[in-house]
């Protein structure tokens, strides 16, 4: 059996990428495809757990950074190879791209140790689409503090962003072949026009034999 495609959602708090994950799941299942839908830090039991500090406990930037990719090395053995390898696509609401901007670049611990924990837990697994949703950080910062209870990171202030998006557009800039930047200024309904277009290419292409 073929291999399920892994797509992921990026982007700095307030983007909009979570609006969008009901809509490319309906649009999947209404295609013919079996999709597991989940989330990093996240997606497993332990996981969940490990989200639950992240979020809310203080700790030092290698802790953290260890602990979202000991997070996700639970996610990938037990949800999302699994699922792969079975023939469902895995819709991932962030992956490693995040510990990259947030860590890497938020955080400022740099590029290099992000890309060694990425050859040591996942050396041979990358999303084969990864949507990053982008806007001025002003519209992303209005959004995020009218909405809700804000956790560690939302919390962080403008120059934390800023790293962050800059570490994201490095990336969608490097490994081009897999990013596809969402103008995410524009309304809901034009997003969504645009996703339901390469989602159908997705799934055409996949069909294939
Ligand atoms: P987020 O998708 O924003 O969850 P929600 O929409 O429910 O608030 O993810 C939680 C936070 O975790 C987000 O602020 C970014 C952060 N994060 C990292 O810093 N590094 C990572 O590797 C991941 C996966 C997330």
């Amino acid at each position: 059996m073929k291999n399920g495609l892994f797509l992921s959602l990026e982007g700095v708090d307030g983007a909009g990428k979570s609006t969008h994950i009901p809509f490319i799941e309906q649009q999947l299942q209404q295609l013919g495809v079996e999709v597991v839908v989940t989330r990093e830090p996240g997606g497993t039991p332990l996981g969940e757990k490990l989200r639950e500090l992240l979020l809310h406990e203080p700790m030092d930037t290698r802790t953290e950074t260890l602990l979202m990719f000991a997070a996700r090395n639970e996610h990938i053995k037990q949800t999302i190879a699994p699922a792969l390898a079975q023939g469902k696509w895995v819709l991932c609401d962030r992956f490693s791209d995040a510990s990259f901007a947030y860590q890497g670049g938020g955080r400022e611990l740099g590029a290099e140790t992000i890309e060694i924990l990425e050859q040591w837990v996942h050396p041979d697994l990358w999303p084969d689409r990864t949507w990053l949703f982008d806007l001025p950080l002003e519209i992303a910062m209005q959004r995020l503090h009218t909405s809700r209870v804000l956790d560690r990171f939302e919390q962080e202030q403008g120059e934390f962003f800023v790293r962050t998006q800059q570490f994201y557009h490095q990336r969608a800039q490097q490994q081009s072949q897999r990013f596809t930047i969402i103008d995410s200024s524009q309304s809901i309904q034009q997003i969504q026009q645009q996703l339901q277009t390469q989602l159908q290419e997705l799934v055409a292409q996949w069909q294939t034999p």
